[in-house]
């Protein structure tokens, strides 16, 4: 059995992600898993959340919590609302989890021992008013590039550019708003990547199926420049994994912690972990995943992200597992994602504009969003969501074309051949030529879908619901019945065959739908049609079935325009 590890990028603790976070990795993803797992394969599906760095100490000072608590809480939040829409993690992790400590510690000793590690007296912003050093986002002021006031000490938000804290013009506290600051020495360990350079760019350069957005910002940050920088991992923070080399004390970093983007990534390995203890099962249980000399070697492993993402998952990761000199999984394929705007325009979560999962799931069903958030996935540029496109989707994909289908189907045999599937004849012309059709349908469906061209996926799977409803039409079996009632079986067993199929090849992308779908026909499991030729003329004459309730709901004018003006955000 082909086995794929799957990861997505790890969301943020700091709060509720919005759907273009969604789309621009965990929802894809979860496309994945769901087609290899229908597709026979062993799926190994991994999230979990990003818990460390000023993100989430500050966004815990606001809530006023302790950030451990915090973290939690908002866990159980961002949990909730994965359930919400379906996802289908095989393990939803912390990367505050003792599994990702232990084994950040551990990649530093390896990398130290391989003496890719470097201590450097680093000058940092210190602010006696807060008793503190200032990293990354606890320094604000303005960006020396664009001028934006409220650039922050890692990067600026306006234009985009990475930023050192000394960077800054007039800087202040993010915490206090003090600027009695001062710069003082400290001591912090970087990772020389560098030196993995020549061994980075082999690897990339030999990734010639990736997406070109994936290895064209790798190659930018190697050659960019002065080339690929050596990077600090470690910060003056509480909240973190604490520097160790292995399980030993690193004398002169004590009270220091891991940069959130160096345990991040290897929370990867970390949550598949958490995800063998939580199921009592032994240590071999998810290093079967991860080592290729105890079985991964036969592991394919894709990742998921967000543009933005690319250069850590490209560059910084792989420093770390080949600098580690052990043999840990690599990435085969990394699947980058452009953005999602939001009528022409950023989401904001400052200033409210978009839609967050909790709103989306608390206005319709999680299959609405999916279909359209995938069916215009950001896979070429960037996207752009307006209600008008999203009802333009619900309304005519998912309403009329294959709800519409279903809904049909089942009432008219439900009028007229009660409540079995009925028996039928022989195939005519009309279903040996939409069976041609529909099997040709699967073969590009799956191509694309083996790609991860999610876009073209689903146009392909919109498609074959249009040939069940242009066959349903020219069969027409509510003219077939006056005069033929046995043509009119064949042409509903037929149809309800392809509902079934339906079922089947739509599970990746509206999974409750599809759901529904196989509890009208009284099925336990829809299998994948491994065969296309044959995926139809499998459902028993004889079948129990159902009139589910309406698939898909329309969205009214009213209420598009309502949620419009309800989202527009603070002008
Ligand atoms: N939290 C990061 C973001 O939202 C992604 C981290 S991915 C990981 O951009 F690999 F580092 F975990
Ligand atoms: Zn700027």
């Amino acid at each position: 059995m082909p086995r794929t590890l799957i990861t997505s990028a790890l969301p943020y603790i700091n709060g509720i992600k919005h759907l273009g976070n969604l789309v621009g990795s965990q929802l894809p993803a979860d496309v994945h898993a769901r087609y290899l797992r229908a597709r026979g394969h062993e799926v190994m599906f991994i999230c979990a959340t990003d818990e460390h760095g000023t993100p989430a100490e500050l966004a815990a000072a606001k809530a006023g919590e302790p950030v451990a608590d915090y973290c939690a809480r908002l866990w159980g939040e961002q949990k909730a609302l994965a359930d919400g829409f379906r996802l289908s993690f095989d393990h939803f992790g912390r990367s505050s989890s003792p599994e990702n400590r232990a084994l950040t510690q551990h990649f530093a000793g390896r990398l130290a021992d391989a003496g890719l590690i470097a201590e450097v007296m680093e000058r940092q912003v210190y602010s006696p008013a807060d008793g503190r050093f200032l990293p990354d986002r606890y320094i604000e002021g303005t960006c020396p590039n664009c001028g934006y006031p409220r650039a922050r000490g890692d990067q600026c938000e306006n234009c985009t550019k990475q930023l050192d804290p000394t960077d800054l013009i007039e800087p202040r506290s993010a915490i206090s708003g003090s600027t009695d600051l001062e710069v003082r020495e400290t001591k912090h360990l970087y990772l020389r990547q560098s030196a993995l350079k020549g061994e980075l760019r082999d690897w990339i350069v030999s990734k010639t199926d990736w997406p070109v957005l994936s290895t064209s910002i790798a190659l930018k940050w190697l050659d960019d420049g002065e080339g690929l920088q050596d990077r600090g991992i470690t910060r003056d923070l509480d909240w973190g994994v604490p520097v160790r080399r292995g399980t030993e004390p690193w004398p002169g970093m004590e009270g220091k912690v891991f940069y959130v983007w160096f345990d991040a990534p290897i929370e990867y390995i970390a949550a598949t972990a958490e995800w063998a203890h939580a199921n009592g099962l032994p240590e071999s249980a998810w290093r079967r995943w991860w080592r290729e000399d105890e079985g991964a070697a036969d592991v394919r492993y894709v990742q998921f992200m967000g543009k933005d993402n690319v250069p850590f998952h490209t560059l910084s990761f792989p420093a770390t597992i080949l600098g580690s000199g052990e043999p840990w999984k690599l990435v085969d394929y990394i699947k980058s994602f452009n953005y999602l705007n939001y009528d022409g325009g950023k989401f904001s979560t400052s200033q409210g504009r978009g839609v967050f999962m909790d709103q989306a799931l608390a206005i319709l069903p999680s299959d609405y969003w999916r279909w359209w958030l995938l069916s215009n996935v950001p896979e070429s540029g960037d996207a752009n969501f307006t209600w008008e496109s999203f009802q333009a989707g619900v309304n005519k994909d998912l309403a009329d074309v294959l709800g519409n289908f279903v809904s049909r189907v089942t009432k008219f045999a439900a009028a007229r051949f009660g409540s079995t599937v009925p028996e039928g004849g022989e195939w005519g012309s009309l279903e040996v030529e939409a069976a041609e059709s529909v099997a040709n349908g699967i073969v590009a469906y799956q191509a694309a879908m083996d790609a991860i061209q999610l876009r073209r996926a689903a146009q392909e799977l919109r498609q074959l619901w249009v040939t069940g409803n242009e066959y349903l039409q020219s069969a027409a079996p509510w003219t077939a019945v006056k005069t033929d009632p046995e043509r009119a079986a064949t042409i509903i067993r037929f149809a309800f065959d392809l509902i079934a199929l339906y079922a089947a090849l739509s599970e990746p992308f509206i999974p409750d739908a599809a759901a529904a779908m196989r509890k009208a026909l009284g099925l336990d499991a829809a299998p994948w049609p491994e065969d296309p030729a044959a995926a139809l003329g499998r459902l028993p004459a004889g079948q129990p079935f159902e009139v589910p309730p309406v698939l898909f709901a329309k969205l009214d004018d009213a209420t598009r325009a309502g949620l419009e003006a309800r989202f527009a955000g603070a002008a």
